[in-house]
């Protein structure tokens, strides 16, 4: 047995390591630095992303079961312009034309992800497996192997099928985990052999908080102050249960990796010699990426979400926390099942102090936080009205995650920028300008000692953009959505991308600024051929209005050749009796 003094000495050693693995940030040093020139380790992967249901239409083909997003979308009121995924951009057809396009730029890895209703219509593994769904899946892998792109599967973006909504109120119920423990062992017996970069769960922070707290995301729940906490827990409890069937059934076989997306943006403290900025910037990321990341890294929640929440709650009069525990089993089965981290990065905010009212009225997520965020006025805001360009906060916020969960292998599985563009535009140099900061403080980063292996640009094409419709276009190319055939034309920044990626980096000013200007210069050529072919397509669509008598087509009749034939008849009658007076005169 050991002495008494050494088991203390022990635990003042175990809290010291405990400690110091989250005080190694420093908060107050911010060194934004000049443009780096350099090049990224030998074997980076670059790669773009989409997801299921913002991408591959087709939502009631094949035997498609309805996701929680079909429903959704076809509610009045709830998408802007109340726009579906109904098609989007048919990229359920266009495999081998997507796949084209990756291979233009050159990508090394590809980032989907799985629809759980096109694979299992009802969302219970019992009820029926749709082999349609399986077999659209099998050759879009296939394609991305042949063409030597590395597929990442995402199994959940998402897209929950509407019947588990329905039976069992979603991710508010524990049974969650094991029906979609059971859809991922379809994938891992299915796909397996092929897939080694699995990613569980797309930025649950979104499903937590748009779907069960707001209710601005489908399932569109407003469950204040407890649905968010609530459908996080579960879905925790889901990755782990993933994890551990990939480790013990799948691993030995097919050699491949489990991790989960988080998504984060970053909190800065407004002044970083104040310390009550510098805790509310910490309980900023705490409440955001550490909600998700400590529990799978360290076994349990924050310890600030646990004293705020509890705290807030025994002043409501709650006999326990809004925000659930794990019990020891749980923790000790939950801590560790991460084999890489994706993190998902768009932007970052200033942080203060700002204590919020604790009456059970005004619980919420946002307010259990007791802060409030600020942005500069100076940021460039292109798209997105939550998305301003704050490059160095990438790197702090990778810096954060190296400081705090052990240096774990990172994948940047989402980073890009929107534009709200009422009118057609290539020539998206604002694009350009995000990836190559963003891209250059990643590559800080990694010369700070952060284990990044991988980046995905987010997104491939331009797609649907949740509650935002089609209104924000984050693709690399972009889609005409308003012609049936969805094509997709270049803009701007994939020349750009393209030569990060054949460079590996940022070889010297020169050349990079080189690229700008040629990338610049191409887009024009592609603007023509754009607006070349919308001019096409709306006469083309006349030209069949007029020959084609289908009732269908009755709106688009009144609306462009009834009222182009009155100005034709107007005009003539106006030139008749400019005629007739003129010989009466
Ligand atoms: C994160 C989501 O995962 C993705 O689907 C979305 O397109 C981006 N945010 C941009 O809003």
């Amino acid at each position: 047995m050991l002495p008494r003094c050494a088991i203390s000495v022990c635990h003042v050693f175990v809290l010291v390591l405990c400690l110091s693995s989250a005080e190694d940030f420093d908060w107050t040093k911010n060194d934004h630095g000049s443009f780096y020139y350099g090049t990224f380790p030998a074997g980076f992967s670059w790669g773009a992303g989409s997801s299921a249901y913002q991408t591959e239409g087709a939502w009631d083909t094949d035997g498609k079961g309805l996701s929680i997003w079909d429903v959704f979308s076809h509610k009045k009121g709830k998408i802007q312009q109340n726009d579906t995924g109904d098609s989007s951009c048919e990229g359920y057809h266009k495999i081998k034309d997507d796949v084209g396009l990756m291979k233009e730029l050159k990508l090394n890895h590809y980032r989907f992800s799985i629809s759980w209703p096109r694979l299992i219509p009802t969302g219970i593994k019992s009820d029926h497996i749709n082999e349609k769904g399986i077999q659209y899946y099998n050759d879009l892998i296939d394609h991305l192997l042949e063409s030597k792109i590395t597929p990442i599967v995402t199994l959940y973006h998402w897209d929950l099928p509407q019947f588990l909504q329905e039976r069992y109120g979603g991710w508010q119920n524990i049974s969650m985990v094991n029906h979609f423990n059971e859809f991922a062992n379809l994938c891992f017996e299915r796909f397996g052999n092929r897939i080694k970069y699995w990613v569980t769960f797309n930025n649950p922070w979104s499903v937590a908080v748009e779907g069960y707290e707001t209710g601005e995301h489908a399932p569109g729940l407003r469950l204040r102050g407890t649905g968010a906490y609530k459908a996080a827990h579960h879905i925790i409890k889901a990755h782990a249960k993933v994890w551990h069937t990939y480790d013990t059934q799948w691993r030995a076989k097919q050699k491949g990796l489990v991790g989960i997306s988080l998504s984060g943006d970053w909190g800065e403290p407004v002044d970083i010699t104040n310390q009550k900025d510098i805790e509310a910037a910490e309980r900023y990321v705490q409440f955001y990426l550490g909600w998700f990341a400590t529990p799978i890294f360290h076994g349990d929640y924050p310890q600030v979400m646990k004293d705020f929440i509890g705290r807030k709650s025994v002043q409501q009069g709650l006999g326990t926390s809004r925000l659930p525990s794990f019990s020891p089993q749980e923790k000790s089965y939950i801590k560790g099942t991460c084999d890489f981290l994706g993190v998902g990065h768009f932007t970052t905010r200033y942080i203060t102090q700002k204590n919020n009212p604790s009456g059970r009225s005004s619980s919420s997520y946002f307010t259990d936080r007791d802060l409030a965020e600020l942005v500069d006025p100076r940021w460039p805001d292109p798209g997105s009205e939550w998305l301003y360009a704050v490059p160095w906060g990438f790197r702090r916020l990778l810096n954060f995650v190296k400081s705090q969960y052990g240096n774990p292998m990172i994948y940047v599985t989402e980073n890009g920028v929107s534009e709200k563009m009422l009118c057609t535009e290539l020539c998206d140099d604002w694009r350009i300008q995000y990836f190559k900061d963003y891209t250059n403080e990643m590559l800080k980063a990694i010369k700070d000692g952060v284990n990044v292996k991988g980046y995905t640009a987010w997104s491939l094409l331009d797609k649907f953009e949740w509650d935002e419709g089609y209104s924000e276009r984050f693709g690399l190319y972009y889609v005409d959505f308003r012609n049936k055939n969805k094509p997709r034309y270049p803009k701007a920044s994939v020349q750009f991308y393209k030569r990060i990626i054949s460079s590996n980096g940022f070889p010297n000013q020169r050349e990079v600024e080189n690229w700008r200007r040629k990338a610049v210069e191409t887009c024009s050529s592609s603007n023509q051929l754009l607006a070349a072919e919308e001019q096409r397509s709306t006469a083309a669509n006349i030209l069949r209005l007029i020959h084609d008598p289908l009732t269908s087509h009755m709106e688009m009749v009144t609306e462009i050749v009834v009222p182009t034939v009155c100005t034709l008849s107007i005009l003539l009658s106006a030139v008749f009796l400019m005629f007739l007076l003129r010989r009466r005169n």
